[in-house]
């Protein structure tokens, strides 16, 4: 992997991630890039509960986050004394979920004597396309699509990051799952609808494009859930006609996530676009993306596919960028978490 983070200091990174229900652990290091991650996901643990448990989540990262990282350091060829600096999920996120990695970042950093940074999970998914190659040059636009935002925003550089327009109700994620446990499919259900539209055909059924000529850069995707909603109602579906409800309801996501991202580029001027958060894994958007830029002259860039979701690499990164940046370094050791925090309010290092 390539190293985005040039600094006559070479830095050692670790990145802990556990903001919701995946535990995550990578070393960057500022010279040689990324040199591995581990990642443990709860999936199975809350899929009984059609959700995330906070509770269960916040246990279960105790469990899983030092052996995780002697795992990681061990097969990377390193030990706790080569790390320079410690990463972890500041916010925003489940409280009891960040505290987990908010006090093992401090307790080791404290017992290594060397500092602990607190990163926005955004701004890690927003700089996440870094860790793949080719790389994007700042200024660019990133769309954000996770379970819990969907942003478009013009990124400047770290901590530059100016908000075009969101999600007025639910996330593009939220939809797929809400879209999935009405379709009878398991937790999560991005990955699910993708799978089952694949022997679907979008048109069979119609569903609107909630917003899509507003002329903002503002989605909304809570009716097309009770779109879904309505033509599942009081009818017994056939095999076929799910997959070809999925196919119409990810096409339907994809039509409007596409023209927004064009639109966004079309106005700010600028050519390239960054696709992050565990909806850019989506193969159709994906597609359907790369083809629109292309014909535009548009360059797209994306994380690698196993770090569009939750990971701790893309927080090794943001912390590594911010810390050769010169970021400020909280000296007293007391700290805290931000389950609710805007990417807006982020500062420059
Ligand atoms: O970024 P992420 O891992 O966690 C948050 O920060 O929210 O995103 C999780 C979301 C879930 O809603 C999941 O259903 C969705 O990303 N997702 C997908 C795909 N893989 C994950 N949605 C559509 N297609 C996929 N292939
Ligand atoms: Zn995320």
């Amino acid at each position: 992997m390539n190293a985005a983070v040039q600094n006559p200091q070479p830095l050692l990174v670790l990145g802990i991630e556990t903001s919701c229900d995946e535990s995550g652990v990578a070393l960057y290091h500022t010279e040689r890039g990324l040199l591995g991650h581990r990642l443990h996901s709860q999936v199975a643990m809350h899929a009984d509960y059609g959700g995330v448990v906070p509770e269960l989540a916040s246990r279960d990262h105790i469990r899983r986050v030092l052996p995780l990282t002697q795992e990681l350091l061990t097969s990377c060829g390193h030990q706790l004394s080569d790390l320079n600096a410690i990463a972890y999920t500041q916010g925003p996120g489940l409280a009891g979920a960040l505290l987990v990695g908010a006090s093992i970042a401090h307790g080791l950093a404290y017992a290594l004597n060397i500092p602990a940074i607190g990163i926005h999970h955004l701004e890690g998914h927003v700089l996440s396309p870094l860790l793949a190659t080719p790389t994007p040059a700042f200024p660019f636009v990133a769309l954000l699509v996770s379970g819990g935002h969907t942003q478009l925003m013009r990124v400047g550089g770290v901590g530059d990051y100016k908000l075009l327009g969101e999600t007025v109700d639910d996330a593009a994620g939220e939809a797929f799952d809400k879209t999935a446990q009405l379709l009878g499919l398991g937790y999560p259900g991005g990955p699910q609808i993708a799978k089952l539209a694949e022997r679907g055909k979008p048109g069979k059924f119609k569903l609107p494009r909630p917003m899509i000529g507003s002329g903002d850069f503002n989605f909304s995707f809570s009716g097309l859930k009770t779109a879904v909603l309505t033509a599942v109602r009081g009818k017994t579906l056939s095999d076929a006609d799910k997959a070809n409800l999925a196919a119409e309801f990810q096409a339907a996501v994809a039509d409007v996530l596409v023209a927004k991202a064009l639109n966004a580029l079309e106005k700010t001027k600028l050519n390239q676009i960054v696709i992050a958060g565990g909806v850019g894994a989506n193969l159709r958007l994906r597609a359907q993306l790369n083809q629109h830029a292309a014909q535009h002259g548009y360059q797209v860039f994306y994380p690698p596919l196993e770090l569009c979701t939750d990971n701790g690499a893309m927080i090794a990164l943001a912390g590594a960028m911010r810390l050769s940046a010169g970021a400020a370094v909280n000296a007293t050791r007391a700290f805290d978490v931000r389950p609710r925090w805007e990417l807006e309010t982020l500062q420059r290092a």
